[in-house]
């Protein structure tokens, strides 16, 4: 390889890293469930210059969701209880993989069952489908052959799902990690365990909120999934704990809005972020901190974002 002058390095810094087997142009995603299939942004935003598109949760079958009202606006946030609506597995393979073959980006499928055949059936299915470069599994779902509590509460469930889906796919595997549990590092560790390749979180934080006139819960569904930026404050100390557990990367999400939001992120050791409800305020955010990111490390004059992942000093 020829070296670069040490100057052009400065001024275009490399922003690649590495997921399991999978090299990304640079660490910015789209967090599934805020970007549709992609397709729906493409307009707004050039899918090329994104280092992944994780798109809308997958399911074995179509979904319709929940009954309305399905989202309120929160202060610093919004609670969603969309229902995981969607298009089912085979439509997505058949009706919108196309669209996304044509860019040159990583195409990241996340998916979601209610059992842990379910999870592997879908991983089959996509690992076969030309264009799907790692898959996402969302264990924040309720096992109903485990009276409905979710895959990702407990490690040893957490960890079933994960080793079902591993023996289905040499895919790079992401397993998306829940807030909504008492230690997250120890659910991280057993799905490290059971061979996922990397691990995303976090998902939304369970809320509510009232109507008192009407005295009625605002949305149908009574709770909903908090994100935001309300909730990156707890993201990040999560991501903090995990990154410190486990040795698999860390991709960083929850109320990243900015570029200076990102690098709070990857300073304290997410290899990779996800952009979620800023792509509703502005469907470009995700490109103004891609660009944001790039800035900064020339700033610092830093040619490699390597340089940056984990750097935080917590030394007094
Ligand atoms: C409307 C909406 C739909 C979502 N759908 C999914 C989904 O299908 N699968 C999933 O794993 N996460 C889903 N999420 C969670 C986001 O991917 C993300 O983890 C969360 O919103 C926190 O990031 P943010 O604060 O940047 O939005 C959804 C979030 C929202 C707001």
């Amino acid at each position: 390889m020829i070296e670069k002058p040490e100057e052009i390095r400065v001024n275009s810094p490399d922003l690649a890293v590495t997921i399991g087997n999978m090299i990304l142009k640079n660490p910015v995603m789209t967090a599934s469930g805020t970007f549709g299939y992609g397709e729906e942004y493409a307009p707004f935003v050039d899918l090329n210059r994104l280092g992944a598109v994780v798109v809308k949760g997958l399911s074995l079958e179509p979904r319709s969701g929940n009954p309305p009202p399905r989202i309120m606006e929160t202060p610093s946030g919004m609670l969603n209880a969309v229902g995981l609506q969607n298009i089912g597995v085979r439509t997505f393979i058949d009706e919108k993989l196309p669209f996304l073959r044509k860019f040159d980006t990583a195409v990241i499928a996340n998916i979601f069952g209610e059992t842990v055949d379910e999870y592997r059936r879908m991983a089959e299915i996509l690992s076969g489908a030309e264009g799907v470069r790692a898959i996402e599994v969302n264990i924040s779902c309720p096992n109903v052959n485990k009276g409905g509590i979710a895959f990702g509460a407990r490690p040893e469930l957490a960890a079933e799902v994960t080793r079902g889906v591993r023996g289905e796919t040499g895919l790079p595997l992401i397993v998306k990690l829940t807030p909504n549990v008492t230690d997250i590092a120890e659910i991280a560790l057993a799905v490290e365990a059971a061979g996922a390749d990397a691990v995303s979180l976090i998902n939304t934080v369970t809320g509510m909120s009232v109507d008192i006139e009407k005295r009625r819960p605002h949305l149908a569904n009574v709770t909903g999934g908090l994100s935001g930026p309300a909730i990156r404050p707890v993201a990040l100390r999560m991501v903090w704990q995990v990154v410190c557990a486990v040795k698999i990367p860390v991709i960083g999400i929850g109320g990243i809005m900015t570029a200076s939001d990102a690098l709070e992120f990857i300073i304290t050791g997410a290899t990779a972020i996800q952009v979620g409800t800023a792509n509703f305020v502005n469907p470009a955010s995700v490109l103004k901190i891609l660009d944001g990111m790039g800035e900064y490390l020339v700033r610092h004059r830093m040619v490699n974002i390597a340089e940056l992942i984990g750097s935080l000093n917590t030394h007094a």
